[in-house]
C-alpha cells in the first residue's frame, strides 16, 4: 500500500523488554553488557552527557547519524563501581546507574537526585513481529522512562499547538500536511525526536536518535510512563544531564551541531511570493520597499524562475537576463534567493535528468528502477542525497544559479513531498543505492531533508568558498541547524496561526533550531490589514523574518492593505533593523552556546514554573520580552512577567516581577519588556538594508533598575570567515545598579575586529543623573525624553561609567 498522510498502518507485535544483563567489557568511557542477544552499551561522551546504545540480535554498536556532528570527545575520567542492583558508570557531574537484573538504566546528578530512569517494569526491548519476510533490524525497538511526579515535557522540534508535550503523543516522520494544519495535526516537515524535562527547576535532556518512523507517547497512556519508539533499527539515546535548560542545549548543539553564523543581509527584512512571475514584478516589488521606505534585504524567486520546474534553469521568457535582472537588484541593496525542490524532471532533453541517470544518481524501486513520482514539474526522479557522490554533484548544479548573481538557496519539498497520492511521501521500500550500501527509504527517511540541505550548503561553500552560505530548509532531522535555517512550511493567515507560531519556534529552539521563522502574513489564505501588521509585530522579533504567500491568495507586502497597516509594517521592520546589533549578537551567542535567539521564558527562568505553561509570550534573547497580540480587534492583553524589573519599551513604564499585568497595545506598539539592567545594542534609527557601516553609530540602551544583568555585543565582518581567525569584537556590557548609583561596564573587547571610528551613546533609562563619570573622571550627559545620553568613543579597553541619580 502507498502511504499518505492519514493511512499509515500501524505495527502489531509482542514487546519484548531485555532481561537480566552481564557485564562483558569494561573500556576507559564505557560499559558494554549483553542481555540475551542484544549488546547494550552505556558511554559516557562528557561530564554531563550519556549515551546508551542497544543493539538487538547480535547486531555490532553502531553510533554514525545524521544528527550527530561531534564524535571525538575529549577523555572523560570514569569510574565503575559495583552496587545493591548492578553497576553505576560515573563521571564528576553524573552517573548511569545500572540495575542487572533486569537490565534497567536511569541517571542520577552529583547529589543523589534520579532522573531519566528507566521504567521497571518494561524499560527498553524490541517488539517481536514474528512475521517471515522481515530482516530483523525491521523490528520496532521501544524505551519506556518513568515519569517522576511534576516531570514536564517541551521540545519535539516542529509541532502544532502549544509550548508543553506533557500527556501527548507525538510522531516523527517527515510529511507534506494538507493545508491550515491545525492542532489536530501531529507531525509536519522536520522530526527532532528531541526532549527537554523540567521538573522543578531542573532539567535534563534526551535525543532519541534514529531517522526513520519515531514516536513518543509522554506520559499520554499512563501517567508515570514516557515511551519512546522506532519502527526498526537500533536503540540509541542520548541523556544531557543539564541541570539547567542552557546546559542542555549546549550539549546538545555540541553533539548535533551549532548554527553557522549567517551572513549579516540574512538577518534583514526578506520578501517572497509563489511567485513573482517575471523580472517586470520583481523589479515593481524592489521599487516598491525603496520608494516606500521600508527596509528589505532579499527578494524570493518561487518556482516560477524555472524553466518548466526544471531544477537549476531559467524560464528565458519570463526571466531573459537573470545575471542583469540580480546585478540589478544588488545595486539597490537586495539579495536574490531561489528556491531548489529534490524532484528532477524526467525529461530526456534537460541535461541534468541524464546525468543523474548515467550516473545512477537516483533512488529506485526495489525491483532496481528508477523510482519516480510527481511533484510540480510532472513525473520526477529523485536524487539519493545519503550518497557523498550524489551531495557533491547537486552542489556542483548550484554553479549555474550562483553565476547569475543567486545570494541563497531554499530548499523545498524535500520530506520529500510527493503528489501521487496527493501529501504522499516515499514509500519505504524505494532504495538509496548509496555509495555501495544500499537502504531502504523507510530507514532513512527523516534524513532526507537534512541530507539536500547538506548538500547545498556544502555546494556553497565549495563554489564560494570565502562567503557564509545561505540555506533555507523545510525538512529536515535533528542536527538540520548545520546545514540550513528552517522555516516551518505552509501556514495559513489566520489568527490561529499567528499564536501557533509562537509555541512552535520556542519548542524548534529548544529542539537546537535557533534559526527559524514563520512565514509573515501566513502562505494559504487572504491575509488582511491588521492580521498582516500584527503578524508582522511579531514576524520582526523572528530570527528568521520573511513575508511569504500562496499563489491566489490576496497580495500581502507590508504595503498592499493601506493604511494604516502599511505605516505599522514600517514602523515594526525598521525596529528590526534598529534591533540588528542585539539579533546579530545573539546569533554569535547561539552559534558559540547553543542558546536559541527566540527562547521560552522557561529558558531563562526555569525555577519559575509560572513560566512552563506561558507560551504566548517569549523573548529574545535574554534581555527583550515580547507577548504579542494574537487575535482581531484585541488592543489589550494579559501579560506575565517574571522576577525583576521590566520596562514597556514604548511608554517606559516599569514593573516589578513576577507579576501578571495588563498590556495596552494598539496597532504598532506590540507589548515589549526590556528587562532591567540588561543592555541592548542598536543600531541607527534609519537603514534600507541590513548593510551596516563600521562608522554607524552605535547606542547601548539600558533599563536601570536595583539588581545587575549583562548582555554580549558581537560584531564583525558580517560575511565570510574571518571571525574564526579572530577578526570580531565582542564585549560583555553589565550593568548594576544599587540604590542611586548605576555602573555600567563594557567589557575589554575580545578580538582583532576594529568597529568604528563611532560613537557609542550610551542611552540609559529609568534614572535621573546628578553627575556621571567616565573611567573615574567626570562626563557631561544630555537628558532627553527622559533618557540618559552619556556620548562614549569606541576603545578597545574597558570602560566604566559611573551615574549617581538624584
Ligand atoms: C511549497 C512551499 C511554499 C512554496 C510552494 C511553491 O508549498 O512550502 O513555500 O511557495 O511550495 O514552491
Amino acid at each position: 500500500m502507498t502511504e499518505t498522510y492519514e493511512n499509515r498502518p500501524r505495527t502489531g507485535g509482542v514487546y519484548e523488554p531485555l532481561g537480566a544483563a552481564e557485564p562483558v567489557l569494561q573500556e576507559a568511557d564505557r560499559l558494554r553488557l549483553r542481555a540475551g542477544s542484544t549488546t547494550v552499551e552505556v558511554t559516557a561522551l562528557a561530564p554531563d552527557l550519556f549515551r546508551v546504545g542497544a543493539f538487538p540480535d547480535g547486531r555490532p554498536p553502531e553510533y554514525a547519524s545524521e544528527a550527530v556532528a561531534e564524535e571525538d570527545w575529549a577523555p572523560v575520567p570514569v569510574s565503575v563501581r559495583e552496587t545493591e542492583e548492578g553497576l553505576a558508570l560515573a563521571t564528576p557531574e553524573a552517573e548511569a546507574r545500572l540495575s542487572l537484573s533486569p537490565l534497567r538504566i536511569g541517571f542520577a546528578d552529583r547529589s543523589g537526585r534520579t532522573f531519566c530512569a528507566d521504567d521497571a517494569e518494561l524499560g527498553m526491548g524490541v517488539v517481536r513481529r514474528g512475521e517471515a519476510g522481515f530482516p530483523p533490524d525491521s523490528e520496532p525497538v521501544m524505551l519506556h522512562k518513568r515519569r517522576e511526579e511534576g516531570e514536564r515535557f517541551f521540545g519535539c522540534g516542529e509541532r502544532t499547538s502549544g509550548l508543553e508535550k506533557t500527556g501527548s503523543h507525538q510522531v516523527f516522520w517527515n510529511v507534506d500536511p494538507p493545508a491550515g494544519h491545525t492542532a489536530a495535526f501531529n507531525n509536519l516537515y522536520t522530526s527532532i525526536p528531541f526532549l527537554l524535562s523540567l521538573r522543578g527547576g531542573r532539567a535534563y535532556g534526551l535525543l532519541f536518535d534514529n531517522p526513520r518512523r519515531v514516536e513518543f507517547d509522554l506520559a499520554r497512556e499512563d501517567p508515570r510512563r514516557v515511551r519512546l519508539g522506532a519502527e526498526g533499527g537500533d536503540l540509541v539515546y542520548y541523556v544531557f544531564c543539564g541541570p539547567t535548560p542552557r546546559r542542555v542545549l549546549e550539549r546538545y548543539t555540541q553533539l548535533t551541531g551549532r548554527t553557522p553564523m549567517p551572513p549579516l543581509w540574512a538577518l534583514g527584512n526578506q520578501q517572497s511570493r509563489w511567485s513573482y512571475a517575471d523580472e517586470e514584478e520583481v523589479r515593481r516589488i524592489a521599487r516598491a520597499f525603496r520608494e516606500r521606505d521600508i527596509p528589505c534585504d532579499v527578494i524570493y524567486l518561487d518556482i516560477d524562475y524555472m524553466d518548466g520546474y526544471r531544477v537549476f534553469t531559467w524560464d528565458r521568457e519570463r526571466f531573459p537576463e537573470p545575471e542583469r535582472l540580480l546585478s540589478e537588484l544588488r545595486k539597490e541593496g537586495f539579495r536574490t534567493v531561489t528556491i531548489v525542490d529534490p524532484g528532477v524532471k524526467v525529461d530526456e532533453n534537460y541535461p541534468v535528468y541524464i546525468e543523474g541517470r548515467e550516473n545512477g544518481f537516483y533512488c529506485l524501486t526495489p525491483g532496481g528502477e528508477e523510482y519516480r513520482n510527481v511533484v510540480w514539474p510532472g513525473l520526477c526522479a529523485f536524487p539519493d542525497f545519503t550518497s557523498d557522490r550524489v551531495r557533491r554533484w547537486w552542489g556542483e548544479n548550484l554553479r549555474s544559479l550562483l553565476d547569475e548573481g543567486v545570494s541563497g538557496v531554499w530548499c523545498d519539498m524535500n520530506e520529500p513531498s510527493l503528489f501521487v497520492p496527493r501529501h504522499s511521501t516515499m514509500p519505504p521500500d524505494v532504495v538509496h543505492p548509496g555509495d555501495g550500501r544500499p537502504r531502504p527509504h523507510g530507514e532513512v527517511h527523516n534524513a532526507y531533508g537534512s541530507l539536500m540541505a547538506r548538500a547545498v550548503r556544502e555546494g556553497l561553500l565549495r563554489l564560494r568558498p570565502g562567503e557564509r552560505p545561505f540555506v533555507i530548509t523545510r525538512a529536515g532531522y535533528a542536527g538540520l541547524q548545520r546545514h540550513a535555517l528552517q522555516w516551518t512550511g505552509d501556514n495559513s493567515s489566520w489568527w490561529e496561526h499567528l499564536w501557533m507560531a509562537m509555541p512552535q519556534l520556542q519548542n524548534l529552539g529548544l529542539s537546537g533550531v535557533a534559526f527559524c521563522g514563520v512565514d509573515v502574513g501566513g502562505f494559504f489564505g487572504d491575509c488582511d490589514g491588521e492580521l498582516l501588521a500584527r503578524f508582522t509585530e511579531f514576524g520582526v522579533l523572528q530570527p528568521f523574518c520573511r513575508n511569504h504567500s500562496a499563489k491566489g491568495t490576496r497580495e500581502q507586502e507590508p504595503w498592499a492593505f493601506g493604511e494604516p497597516y502599511e505605516s505599522v509594517c514600517r514602523r515594526m521592520i525598521k525596529l528590526r533593523y534598529r534591533l540588528l546589533p542585539y539579533l546579530y549578537s545573539l546569533f554569535e551567542e547561539c552559534h558559540r552556546t547553543g542558546s536559541p535567539i527566540l527562547r521560552p521564558l522557561l529558558f531563562e527562568f526555569p525555577e519559575d514554573e509560572t513560566t512552563y505553561a506561558t507560551d504566548d509570550e517569549f523573548m529574545l534573547g535574554s534581555a527583550l520580552l515580547a507577548a504579542p497580540i494574537t487575535r482581531p480587534g484585541i488592543r489589550h492583553r494579559h501579560v506575565y512577567l517574571p522576577e525583576g524589573s521590566w520596562f514597556h519599551l514604548w511608554s517606559g513604564e516599569r514593573f516589578e516581577g513576577p507579576a501578571h499585568i495588563l498590556a495596552h497595545a494598539p496597532l504598532g506598539e506590540p507589548p515589549l519588556y526590556a528587562r532591567a539592567n540588561h543592555a541592548i545594542p542598536l543600531g541607527p534609527e534609519l537603514s534600507h538594508t541590513g548593510e551596516r557601516s563600521p562608522e554607524d553609530p552605535l547606542t547601548l540602551m539600558i533599563h536601570a533598575a536595583g539588581g545587575s544583568g549583562s548582555t554580549t555585543l558581537y560584531e564583525d565582518e558580517g560575511d565570510g570567515f574571518g571571525y574564526r581567525e579572530g577578526v570580531y569584537a565582542r564585549r560583555e556590557i553589565s550593568c548594576e545598579t544599587t540604590g542611586r548609583r548605576t555602573t555600567v561596564r563594557l567589557g575589554e573587547r575580545e578580538g582583532s575586529y576594529e568597529p568604528g571610528p563611532r560613537e557609542v551613546l550610551l542611552d540609559v533609562r529609568g534614572i535621573r543623573g546628578a553627575r556621571t563619570r567616565v573611567d573615574g573622571e567626570e562626563r557631561g550627559f544630555r537628558v532627553e525624553d527622559g533618557r540618559l545620553l552619556v556620548s562614549l568613543e569606541e576603545r578597545p579597553g574597558e570602560t566604566v561609567v559611573e551615574i549617581e541619580a538624584t
